[in-house]
């Protein structure tokens, strides 16, 4: 890379429908990551990241919540910038591909592939929900595979054997929003002829730096036909119009990587340094970092969009693989589903940074949280070998030189072999191999350690001598939190006050701190305590809990007024209760309703009472159920009882009220 050139890096957009998770952290805590690295080497680089904030998912949540889908993403937007800077994820700019920027640019875009003949109208059957009056996206319809005859699959692959397919194949089709039938109806669709790219993207992947994962599903993608690329949805749809059409919009997945321009543009009127980028290969470097899930967007529509449209294409799109949680994937269900809030009520947002450090490289495999072997590293290596080197040594310079370090260090040699392996936790960090790169930190972390230990100032008798290994201690621990910084830039800030220091660079760690006083040491970091994560796992299960309930409370399906008026509920009293020869569950009951007179009713309840604990009870009645004729005679009303628990308990009410009181 050229050091002199500009770096533009985006992290994909995040849809405004829903809070940030511990896994979205993964990607944005990535990115972050390798911009500070970069730019405390001084580069010029542009962080630049928005909320996507269209699409049929965003519209329907609006919906439900009974808000404008402009209000919903308005407050989402405002909670992610909240979540990401509690994260220390620091964007230069941070925008929503609902902009009048994006807007423009989309359409001029669009017209630009038109122009150049890679668009195409063409008429197109899909599944549309006749009671919700809406064209349904494949993940709105369920149904039976085609393929393997497992139930309730989505409109576009089978979770059950894989397989994927348009949602005109599923067998007993069901809109999801109406349980209804869909019916197909014809619509004119813009296709985006992504055909025609097949040649230019074989070469955009043989030039582009790739992971060789990413790389092989390209190739394989390739090997086969393209598909072109519908960009259109039907009204009603929370997005852009297209233009000269009425109720048409582009689909999210156009506007929203075009959106990493519009969020760039807006960028640029803070900072012009940029300009021209996304035109001229020469102005600077362009890198997206995103999950591996969004490749195919992002290595094949997306270049062939920009190449279609006369832009210039990203020097690198870096992929990473999903966060599991225990071993598996992140489950509401399972209360491993982890909001940024969730985590920050109980952890230190730094130890997710430096744990998604200790784990990431380059590749797309997933990453695994396991809160046993985070706290383990967190405890033995951050705090026990890190934060500690720096409370042993500062506690010598405070009482033994009156908290000044010494004009020299004990042993300079080893302070420049120890200085050797930066070089090569750069090219990890330059590379993304964090998890490498906290390895060989760590090793220093030990040396450092192993060098205090060896020279044992508690059993010195010169202070001098005490003052210059503890300022040999410190200066180690200021370079590796130096190097470390791009992980924990607190940690970082902190440290320059401890040493009164201004904004610390990455060169700064080849120049120890000598001669100077230090602040009181204050313990930077404390050890993760096994409540703390007991009580974050306690609060994602009470969540689940809460869900539960509520969910089961919205099963019971809503009646309207008139349906309940019609019920005719009476007050009534049971004057005579026996059992009925040859039914096990049967009692028969005489209720006394007033002046409905005196009815005959069959009630299942011979599990849960005596006959003589009935007569005189007073109950609810519903007087006008049709009669109905039973095995044992006909039953002409019905008894009202809760299920509590399994136990079966007759209503009752005041004994004081008349029988045939009509109940209101
Ligand atoms: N809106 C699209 C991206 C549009 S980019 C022009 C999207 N949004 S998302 O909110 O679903 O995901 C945002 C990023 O977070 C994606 O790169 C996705 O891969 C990543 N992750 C979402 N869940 C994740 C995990 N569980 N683990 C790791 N990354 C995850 O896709
Ligand atoms: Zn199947």
């Amino acid at each position: 890379m050229d050091t002199n050139k500009k770096i533009l890096v985006t992290s994909a957009l995040p849809y405004a429908n829903g809070p940030i998770h511990i896994g979205h952290l993964v990607e944005y805590i990535q990115t972050d990551i390798w911009v500070r690295f970069n730019k405390s080497q001084k580069k010029s680089v542009a962080y630049i990241c928005a909320d996507d904030a269209h699409g049929t998912p965003i519209m329907l949540k609006a919906k439900e919540l009974g808000i404008t889908p402009e209000k919903l993403i308005e407050k989402v937007q405002k909670e992610h910038k909240k979540d990401f800077a509690s994260f220390y994820v620091n964007f230069d700019h941070y925008s929503s591909t609902h902009t009048d920027v994006n807007e423009e640019l989309c359409k001029s875009v669009f017209l630009k592939l038109k122009e150049n003949g890679f668009i195409e109208k063409r008429t197109i059957s899909q599944f549309y929900d006749e009671k919700e009056k809406i064209f349904l996206p494949d993940r709105y319809i369920k149904g039976t595979c085609p393929k393997c005859k497992s139930e309730d699959q989505y409109g576009d692959s089978c979770e059950n054997c894989g397989t994927t397919y348009s949602p005109v194949e599923l067998i007993d089709p069901v809109s999801i929003l109406s349980k209804s039938k869909p019916i197909t109806k014809e619509t004119e669709h813009y296709f985006f002829k992504l055909k025609s790219f097949r040649e230019y993207l074989i070469n955009w992947t043989q030039r582009n730096n790739l992971q060789p994962s990413i790389k092989n599903k390209l190739d394989e993608w390739l090997k086969d036909d393209l598909n072109d690329w519908d960009i259109t949805r039907d009204n009603p749809y929370f997005g852009f119009k297209i233009p000269d059409e009425q109720d048409k919009f582009f689909y999210v997945w156009m506007d929203a990587p075009i959106g990493y321009i519009a969020a760039f543009k807006e960028f640029s009127k803070k900072n012009n340094s940029f300009e021209g980028i996304w035109d001229n290969e020469e102005v600077g470097e362009i890198y997206h970092f995103i999950g591996k899930d969004i490749a195919y967007f992002h290595a094949l529509f997306w270049p062939s969009i920009l190449e279609g449209s006369g832009l210039r294409t990203p020097n690198g799109v870096f992929c990473h693989g999903f966060l599991t949680v225990n071993g598996k994937k992140m489950s509401k269900s399972r209360g491993t589903f982890i909001k940024a809030t969730d985590y920050l009520k109980y952890l230190d947002p730094e130890f997710l940074r430096y744990y998604f450090a200790s784990k990431l490289n380059d590749g797309i495999e997933d990453i695994d949280l396991n809160f046993e072997d985070f706290s383990q590293k967190i405890n033995s290596d951050l705090v026990g070998k890190l934060i500690n080197l720096a409370s042993r040594c500062s506690s010598f310079i405070e009482k033994k030189s009156n908290f000044l370090l010494s004009d020299e260090l004990e042993d300079q040699k080893k302070f420049h072999s120890f200085l050797e392996d930066v070089k090569e936790i750069e090219n990890f960090y330059q590379k993304r191999k964090y998890s490498n790169a906290i390895t060989k930190i760590m090793a220093m972390t030990d040396k450092a350690n192993q060098y205090i230990n060896k020279k044992k100032p508690w059993a010195s008798s010169s202070d001098d001598e005490i003052q210059k290994v503890a300022t040999q201690g410190l200066n180690y621990f200021r370079t590796i939190v130096i190097i470390l910084s791009p992980v924990m830039p607190n940690l970082l800030e902190q440290t320059e006050k401890i040493f009164n220091e201004e904004k610390l660079f990455w060169d700064s760690c080849f120049t120890p701190k000598l001669g100077s006083k230090i602040e009181k040491f204050v313990p930077l970091k404390e050890r993760i305590k096994k409540e703390e994560i007991e009580s974050l796992n306690n609060s994602l299960l009470d969540e689940v809990e809460k869900k539960d309930k509520i969910e089961r409370k919205d099963m019971v399906e809503e009646i309207d007024y008139e349906s309940f008026a019609d019920i005719d509920l009476r007050v009534g009293e049971i004057i005579r209760a026996e059992n009925v020869e040859g039914a096990d569950k049967l009692l028969k009951l005489e209720v006394d309703l007033g002046e409905l007179g005196v009815k005959e009713v069959f009630a299942g309840i011979k599990k849960y009472y005596k006959t003589s604990d009935l007569l005189g009870l007073k109950t609810l009645v519903v007087s006008n159920l049709k009669s109905k004729k039973m095995k044992f005679g006909i039953s002409s009303g019905m008894v009202l009882a809760a299920d509590s628990d399994g136990d079966i308990i007759i209503i009752s009410p005041d004994s004081k009220i008349r029988n045939g009181s009509k109940v209101k």
